[in-house]
């Protein structure tokens, strides 16, 4: 058997490497457009920073996992084919900044069509909207070979940062096909890819409309918990109570659960809100105003909270950051990854930056270049520094932020930021990370989501 992944980034490439890794009887090919992303594939490296990847890789790579450009002749050797580009939101015409843009899926739709010569089994890996397995559908129909292409949905379900645990120990592998003996024969060989090494009971099969759907109702829930938990911490604010508590109290209800409520600056990341967005679009598109509405909140609490804390950062000093050097720790949109889509930190950065504040960056993982590029603005730009210590950053800052909840952010030598920083110093804990007591004690101010000091509460 022969795999194909079409589109090598943070799915496509750790997915094929861990399916190389379990089942070293099949040839992987990931393949790319992008060159450049091919070359670091096939490198020291890797473009995808994530704990236990280069291990997988460096193990399988030229065994039976190869990464190329070499598009047509992959489609062309394959049995299964995944498509795993990427899916973004839509920034023009019909459903801008709602629809997925499916311009990617459709053209790789179209070469499968060109260039197939024997039947295929395609897989949906990218997040898309539902019924898109039927747009594939018409176009390899509608090639004149006759063959008879099978269209699976398999959503992926791995967060970034543990990628590789995810991917070795899913929670569940859900796979949707057509209910035909055609449909559920070609279901049946992508489960027995998998069942290599998940337990047969943890693979969920469906079909194609449930399991499009299930993908993003899954991130739409997930990023719920988190705006719900947000918007207590503006309240647990206001009262007086801890949001970390309230989260502990309500969490150890088995029916809520613990995980994922973490308050925090604002979900970020490639999938939350795109996914959201695209069920927004999807229930407004369906004739469903009021469900749009309802999701849509979600969205619209994520924003406010990144927004608040801006606010709170300008309202601490004095209502004026023009000119005050600000210490920025983390740029990632979350810890143990180099991503920075959508993370809050490039919207609490830009409000800073247009309040004209000096920002002095620092992230273990993200480099001068991105960060540009991320807030739209040139290298030589006189309000933004790069620092590549948390120390560098802090020398000399009126605040330090923590955006993004680093572990190496809770080991810091606070005594000695504390001394080279002006005074007052504040502290805004964007992810509740530091020991805000032993903060207040070494002489800082400390602003945290979710928590005032008793003394500060306004009623
Ligand atoms: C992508 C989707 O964004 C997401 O919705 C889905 O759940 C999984 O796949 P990701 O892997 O993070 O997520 O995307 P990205 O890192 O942008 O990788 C997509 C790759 O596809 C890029 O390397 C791009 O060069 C490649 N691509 C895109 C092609 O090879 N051919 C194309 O026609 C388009
Ligand atoms: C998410 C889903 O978890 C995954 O199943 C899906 O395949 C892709 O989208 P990912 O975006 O990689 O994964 O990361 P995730 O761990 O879900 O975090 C998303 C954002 O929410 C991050 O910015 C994170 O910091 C934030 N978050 C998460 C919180 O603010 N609080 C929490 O309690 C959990």
């Amino acid at each position: 058997m022969r795999i194909c992944c079409i589109g090598a980034g943070y799915v496509g490439g750790p997915t094929m490497a861990m399916i190389a890794d379990k089942c070293p009887h099949i040839r992987v090919d990931v393949v790319d457009l992008n060159a450049d992303r091919i070359a670091a594939w096939n490198s020291d490296e890797l473009p995808v920073y994530e704990p236990g990847l280069d291990e997988l890789v460096r193990e399988a790579r030229d065994r039976n996992l190869f990464f190329s450009t070499a598009v047509k002749e992959a489609i062309h050797a394959a049995d299964i084919i995944f498509v795993s580009v990427n899916t973004p939101t839509k920034s023009f015409g019909v459903g801008a900044n709602k629809a997925a843009d499916l311009r990617f899926v459709e053209s790789v739709a179209r070469t499968i069509a060109e260039v197939a010569e024997s039947p295929k089994i395609i897989v949906e890996k990218s997040t898309i909207p539902v019924r898109t397995a039927e747009a594939i559908h018409s176009i390899l129909a509608a090639d004149s070979k006759g063959l008879r292409h099978q269209v699976l949905s398999n959503p992926e379900f791995l967060a970034e940062g543990t990628a590789v645990k995810d991917l070795n120990n899913p929670d569940r592998i859900l796979i949707g096909g057509e209910q035909t003996e055609a449909g559920l024969a070609a279901v049946e060989t992508l489960v027995s890819v998998y069942a290599n090494w998940v337990p047969r009971d943890r693979i969920l099969t469906t079909n194609l409309w449930s399991s499009e759907l299930s993908k993003l109702v899954a991130n739409a829930f997930l990023a719920q918990r988190i705006s719900s938990i947000n918007s207590i911490s503006a309240l647990c604010e206001k009262t007086g109570a801890d949001v970390d508590e309230v989260a502990r109290a309500i969490g150890s209800d088995s029916r809520i659960g613990p995980k994922f409520l973490k308050a925090s600056v604002g979900f970020g990341g490639s999938c939350f809100q795109k996914d959201v967005l695209n069920l927004v679009y999807l229930c407004g598109h369906f004739g469903l105003p009021e469900v749009a509405a309802y999701w849509d909140q979600v969205i619209q609490m994520n924003d406010w909270q990144k927004r608040r804390f801006a606010e709170r950062i300008l309202r601490a000093l004095f209502n004026t950051v023009t000119g005050k050097r600000i210490a920025v720790l983390g740029f990632a949109f979350k810890k143990d990854t180099n991503d920075t889509r959508e993370s809050a930190a490039i919207y609490v950065c830009q409000d800073l930056l247009q309040e004209r504040a000096n920002l002095s960056i620092y992230d273990p993982k993200v480099g001068a270049a991105q960060i540009c590029k991320d807030l739209a603005i040139q290298a030589d730009n006189p309000n933004v520094e790069f620092a590549t210590s948390a120390q560098q950053a802090a020398a000399g800052a009126y605040a330090l932020l923590i955006l993004t909840e680093w572990d190496e952010f809770r080991e810091l030598d606070f005594e000695a930021i504390y001394k080279s920083m002006l005074k007052p110093a504040w502290i805004f804990d964007g992810r509740n990370v530091l020991d805000h007591a032993r903060l207040r004690e070494i002489g800082f101010k400390v602003y945290s989501i979710g928590k005032q000091a008793a003394h500060e509460v306004v009623i």
